[in-house]
């Protein structure tokens, strides 16, 4: 108790406050001194912390690969682009928007077999995106009856798309490279 009380003089003699208000004070200044230098981390300091609160990631399932790097594909034709439909996974998924084809292979459970956008892939989908449509007869690149609120739809997605996907070719009309090809043997066998 005699600590106390000189503790209680001495605070009195040299501050001229009672021992609450300096308690009182001393408090108000840990506390605002924590508070700036919370400010001030070390980078490294702060990416271990932020290391140590990130989520772990879990390890991929057996057998997984990831989605190879976009590759361009040039010019294609409607006929060709249908092959990129995901029934082979050794082929890309890719989706056409006004002509213009993008590689979603990364967005393989929105596109890819059994997923709820699968009959996007490997078509033009220009029409049935601005219509809002799951009907495949909206599958085509006609916007000629469109309203302007519905080609800003299409507008809206295709701005998305751009964001989200790398483009790797453009639709061009034409026969496909397969009826190319059986053109040129069956000419090959007439010379
Ligand atoms: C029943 C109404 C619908 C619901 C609840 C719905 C819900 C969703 C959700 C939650 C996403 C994921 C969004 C994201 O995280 O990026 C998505 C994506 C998508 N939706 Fe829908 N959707 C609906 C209708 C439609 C319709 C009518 C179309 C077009 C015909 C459509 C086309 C798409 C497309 C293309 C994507 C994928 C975009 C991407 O590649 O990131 N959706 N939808």
């Amino acid at each position: 108790m005699a600590f106390f009380s000189s503790l209680a003089a001495a605070i009195d003699s040299y501050t001229g406050l009672s021992p609450a208000a300096f308690f009182t004070i001393v408090a108000l200044m840990v506390g605002a001194y924590r508070l700036v230098s919370a400010f001030f981390v070390y980078p490294d300091e702060e990416s271990a912390a932020k290391r140590s609160l990130a989520p772990q990631m879990p390890p991929p399932p057996e057998g997984f690969s990831p989605p190879p790097q976009p590759v361009q594909l040039g010019d294609i034709t409607l006929e060709d682009l249908k092959a990129y439909d995901g029934s082979d996974p050794n082929k890309p998924l890719l989706v056409a928007i006004k002509g213009q084809v993008y590689d979603v292979s990364i967005g393989r459970l929105f596109y890819g077999p059994g997923g709820p956008y699968a009959f996007f892939a490997g078509r033009e989908t220009s029409r049935a995106l601005a219509l809002m449509s799951f009907d495949p007869r909206d599958l085509n690149s006609d916007l000629s009856d469109l309203s302007e609120a519905e080609l800003e739809v299409l507008h809206d997605w295709e701005e998305k798309f751009k964001e989200k996907y790398v483009k790797v070719g453009n639709v061009v009309a034409g026969n496909s490279k397969d009826e190319d090809e059986s053109r040129k043997e069956i000419k090959r066998d007439e010379d």
